[in-house]
């Protein structure tokens, strides 16, 4: 799986843009590496200017940046977008309307909001409910998913005694969504906050969800059944045909016989963002069908 999260000085994608620059809201920003190499985020305007150095720059393909100024976090105002190959105002941001160079600088996130961001980015930024960015690490670690393994594994070795972490290989459809939802959010998360609208394409276990092919019980549909959660998404054809396959009698379909997810999963644009999401709804889909929920 993707790593959510980059952190000074191994901030790649800066590194292959050293200078990136963008007009917005009627203040100037540029990224750019410093003298002695570092990366810093620079908001300016005809009074004055703000400079403050990047540590954390969550995303792969499309970042934004953390900032920490006056022991306080922000989110970036502006993020680097693959589609621009540059800075563009932060998706969601669009409405705001800086009135001093900190507002210019970032949107100013709550204790919980901060905590939110590196809990589901990266691993050991949050310890009971508090920010330990000491101990932040890029990715996630085995545990993360596998809960309860580190303490087996030290029972093994002569620590105290300690149960044989659930399989997940033996997980019900649901429970995974439910597993993978704490980051990529559950279906409850998103119909509680309203999330309806192609906005939602990103969040897979609400589309899966939706979709006839989704039996709760069956581990034929599951995340991993698609998906191996230890590598990068495979784009191999074949692999999602047999997974189709395995419920779908090879005849079911009066179109073809094999690259099922091309037309039944088709790409969605999110909203404001450049990035393409595979619409988890499996369904049939006919051109200039609305988006459906
Ligand atoms: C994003 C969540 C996630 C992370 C992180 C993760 N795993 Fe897994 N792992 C899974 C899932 C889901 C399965 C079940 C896959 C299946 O067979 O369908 C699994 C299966 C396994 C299995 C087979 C036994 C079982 O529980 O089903 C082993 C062994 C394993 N993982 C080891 C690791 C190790 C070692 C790491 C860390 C390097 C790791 N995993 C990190 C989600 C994860
Ligand atoms: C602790 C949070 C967390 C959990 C739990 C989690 N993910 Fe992720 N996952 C992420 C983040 C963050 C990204 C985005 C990385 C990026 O694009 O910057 C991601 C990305 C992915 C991607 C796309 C990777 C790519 O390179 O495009 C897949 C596929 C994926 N996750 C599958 C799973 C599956 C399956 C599970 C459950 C077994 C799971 N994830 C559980 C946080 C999580
Ligand atoms: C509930 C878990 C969760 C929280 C909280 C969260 N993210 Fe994410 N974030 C994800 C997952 C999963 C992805 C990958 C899928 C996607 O792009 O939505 C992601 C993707 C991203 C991306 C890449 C977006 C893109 O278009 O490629 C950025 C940037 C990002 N998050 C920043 C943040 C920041 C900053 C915060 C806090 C203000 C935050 N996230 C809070 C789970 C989370
Ligand atoms: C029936 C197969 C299938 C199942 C089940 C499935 N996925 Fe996917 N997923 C795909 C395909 C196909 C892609 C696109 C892969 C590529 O990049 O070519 C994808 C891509 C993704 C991505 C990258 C962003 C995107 O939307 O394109 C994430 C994250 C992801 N899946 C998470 C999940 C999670 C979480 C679950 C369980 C709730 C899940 N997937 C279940 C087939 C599946
Ligand atoms: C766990 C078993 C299972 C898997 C795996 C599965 N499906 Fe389904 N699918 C079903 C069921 C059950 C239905 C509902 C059948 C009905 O209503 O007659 C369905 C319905 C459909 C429909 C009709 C949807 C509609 O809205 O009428 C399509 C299209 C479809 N599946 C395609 C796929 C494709 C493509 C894949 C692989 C990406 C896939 N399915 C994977 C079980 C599955
Ligand atoms: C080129 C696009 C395309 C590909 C590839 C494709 N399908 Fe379809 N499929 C369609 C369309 C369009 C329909 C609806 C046909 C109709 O209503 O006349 C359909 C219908 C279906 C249905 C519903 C059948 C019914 O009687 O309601 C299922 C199930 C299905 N496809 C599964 C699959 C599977 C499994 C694969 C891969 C082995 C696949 N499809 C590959 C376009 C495609």
């Amino acid at each position: 799986m993707g790593i959510g999260i980059e952190m000074a000085p191994d901030l790649k994608l800066l590194r292959e843009h050293p200078k990136l620059t963008v007009q917005a809201n009627g203040y100037f920003y540029e990224v750019a590496r410093n003298s002695d190499g570092a990366f810093t985020y620079t908001v300016k305007d005809r009074d004055g200017s703000l400079t403050l150095p990047i540590r954390y720059a969550f995303g792969v393909r499309n970042q934004t940046f953390v900032l920490e100024y006056q022991g306080r976090f922000y989110e970036s105002l502006v993020s680097y977008y693959d589609a621009v190959a540059g800075l563009a105002v932060t998706m969601g941001d669009e409405r705001v309307t800086p009135h001093n160079l900190v507002e210019a600088m970032g949107r100013q996130t709550s204790d919980q909001e901060i905590t939110a961001c590196f809990d589901c980015h990266g691993t050991g930024g949050v310890t009971n409910g508090q920010l330990t960015l000491d101990k932040l690490k890029p990715g996630l670690t085995c545990e993360r998913c596998h809960a309860g393994a580190s303490a087996h594994m030290q029972s093994l070795t002569g620590g105290p005694p300690a149960p044989v972490p659930q399989k997940l290989a033996a997980m019900r459809a649901e429970d995974m969504s439910d597993l993978c939802g704490e980051c990529h959010r559950t279906w409850e998360s998103v119909v509680s906050q309203r999330l309806f609208g192609e906005k939602n394409v990103r969040f897979q276990p609400y589309r899966l969800a939706n979709s006839k092919c989704f039996l709760g019980d069956d581990p034929r549909i599951r995340c991993s059944a698609c998906h191996d959660p230890h590598h990068d998404p495979s784009h191999e054809q074949a692999g999602y045909d047999k997974v189709c396959l395995s419920c779908h009698a090879p005849k079911t379909c009066p179109v073809d016989d094999k690259n099922c997810v091309t037309c039944h999963m088709p790409k969605v644009r999110a909203p404001g963002s450049g990035s393409v999401f595979n619409d988890h709804y499996i369904r049939v889909v006919h051109a200039g069908d609305p988006y459906p929920y």
